[in-house]
């Protein structure tokens, strides 16, 4: 079986080089953002890196959820099912 990932804060610095690095390694790699930084750094927030993304890597999912969020990290949990 394929091994699955679930990424927090995928669209940021460390986030981003997680999902490349474990594609590059044959993971199958979902993420959830939230676009917290557009806070920080306007509204363009994390929208480019979320879309750079999908652009390398087609097979990434990434899904738009508040990690404060339990019954969304739990849906998601439950949805990408992460495995080793
Ligand atoms: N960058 C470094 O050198 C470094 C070094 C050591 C530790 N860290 C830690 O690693 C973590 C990530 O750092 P980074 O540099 O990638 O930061 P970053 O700001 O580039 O990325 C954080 C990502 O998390 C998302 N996010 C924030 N709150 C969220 C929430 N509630 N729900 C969903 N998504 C949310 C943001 O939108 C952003 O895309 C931080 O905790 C940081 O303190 C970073």
């Amino acid at each position: 079986m394929k091994k699955k990932l679930l990424v927090t804060g995928s669209s940021g610095l460390i986030g981003s080089a997680v999902v490349e690095g474990f594609s590059e390694g044959g993971w199958e790699v979902a993420g959830i953002d939230n676009n917290m930084r557009a806070d920080f750094f306007g509204p363009a927030g994390t929208r480019a890196g979320t879309a750079r993304l999908k652009e390398l890597r087609p097979r990434f999912r990434h899904i738009e959820a508040d990690i404060r969020d339990r019954q969304e990290v739990m849906r998601a949990m439950s949805d990408i099912r992460p495995r080793p």
